[in-house]
């Protein structure tokens, strides 16, 4: 599977809901979240991603992001369609500490 990590918090740009083949993307307030058994591994939205927030669950690190995916994925409701990015993601894009600071 792919996840979405703390990147994506407070950015949102919704790229990657676009381009799922499946539509396995759930939006909480301030980041979305891909649900892990419905996600193809396809691998298209990855270079989608402008906050490089997408990554495949082989990489180090991503195994308590495949669990915060799915907890999320289970309590959030599905988005299909891009919207506005968060007022403020330019600023917050590439910050450290985002799932303390941001994520509710
Ligand atoms: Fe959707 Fe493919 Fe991304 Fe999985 S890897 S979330 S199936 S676009
Ligand atoms: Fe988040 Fe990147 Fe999608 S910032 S909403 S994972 S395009």
């Amino acid at each position: 599977t792919y996840i979405v990590n703390d990147a994506c918090i407070a950015c949102k740009y919704t790229d990657c809901v676009e381009v799922c083949p499946v539509d396995c993307f759930y939006e909480g307030e301030n980041m979305l979240v891909i649900h892990p058994d419905e996600c193809i591994d396809c691998g298209v939205c990855e270079p989608e991603c402008p906050a490089e927030a997408i990554k495949p669950d082989t990489e180090p690190g991503a195994e308590e992001w495949v669990d915060f995916n799915r907890k999320y994925a289970e309590k959030w409701p599905v988005i299909i369609t891009k919207k506005d990015p968060l007022p403020n993601a330019e600023e917050r894009d590439g910050e450290d500490g985002k799932l303390e600071k941001y994520f509710s």
